[in-house]
C-alpha cells in the first residue's frame, strides 16, 4: 500500500518558491507515494474564544492531517524562524482531539515527519532548526536528518522562479529516499 504524504507549504505566496520546491519533491516521489497538500490560508488566527465548537475549516485540517501517514513541512524563513502562518496552524493542531480532554492526543502526535526549506542567504536554517525545536515539543515523530535548505540566488528573486542547482537535487533525492524508509514506503 502507498503511503499518503501530506506536504504543508509554510507560505501563502501565489509564486511562492516553498511550493516551487514541494512541486519538486512530488516530481520526485513520483508514483512511491500518494501526495496532496493541505490548503490551510483561510484559517482563523488561534483564539480560545472559538475553539470550541471547532470552525468547519479547522475540522477539515485535522481530519485531513489525521488521514495522512506522514506529513512534509516546506517552510521560508522569516527573521530567523518559520512564518507565523505555519505557527498558526501548528497551534490549532496541538490542541488536544476531545476538548479539555489532554489525554485524547492531537491530529500531529506520533506523527511521522520532514521538513524543508528554502529562503534568502541562510537556505531556511533558522527556520528549520526553530521548527525542529517545536515539532518535537509537539510530540511529532521527526526525521531529524537529512533536511533540505535551499539558497535563492538573485536570479530566481528576480525571475519568481526557483533555480535548484544539482546539489540541492541531490539533496532532495536523498530525503525522499530517506523519508520513505523512515514512514515504511
Ligand atoms: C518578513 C520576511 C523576513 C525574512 N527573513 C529572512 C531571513 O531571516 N533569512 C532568510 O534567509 N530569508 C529571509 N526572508 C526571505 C524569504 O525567506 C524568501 O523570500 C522566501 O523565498 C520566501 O518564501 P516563499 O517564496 O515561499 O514565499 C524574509 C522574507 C520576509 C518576507
Amino acid at each position: 500500500m502507498k503511503k499518503n504524504i501530506l506536504m504543508i507549504v509554510g507560505s501563502m505566496r501565489k509564486e511562492s518558491f516553498n511550493r516551487q520546491l514541494a512541486n519538486k519533491i512530488k516530481e520526485i516521489l513520483g508514483d512511491r507515494a500518494e501526495v496532496s497538500f493541505l490548503e490551510y490560508s483561510g484559517i482563523p488566527y488561534m483564539n480560545q474564544d472559538i475553539e470550541s465548537p471547532a470552525p468547519n475549516q479547522i475540522v477539515r485540517i485535522k481530519d485531513e492531517v489525521l488521514k495522512a501517514d506522514a506529513l512534509w513541512v516546506i517552510t521560508p524563513e522569516y527573521n530567523f524562524s518559520y512564518p507565523g502562518v505555519l505557527k498558526n496552524l501548528l497551534d490549532w493542531l496541538s490542541r488536544p482531539l476531545k476538548e479539555n480532554d489532554f489525554s485524547s492526543g492531537t491530529a500531529v502526535k506520533m506523527k511521522k515527519v520532514t521538513i524543508s526549506g528554502v529562503s534568502g542567504k541562510s537556505a531556511a536554517g533558522g527556520a528549520r532548526k526553530k521548527l525542529t525545536e517545536l515539532l518535537k515539543l509537539m510530540k511529532m515523530e521527526l526525521m531529524e536528518t537529512p533536511q533540505t535548505g535551499v539558497a535563492l540566488t538573485s536570479e530566481a528573486f528576480k525571475t519568481d522562479k526557483i533555480d535548484l542547482s544539482q546539489t540541492d537535487i541531490d539533496a532532495l533525492n536523498q530525503q525522499v529516499d530517506e523519508f520513505l524508509k523512515f514512514i515504511g514506503e
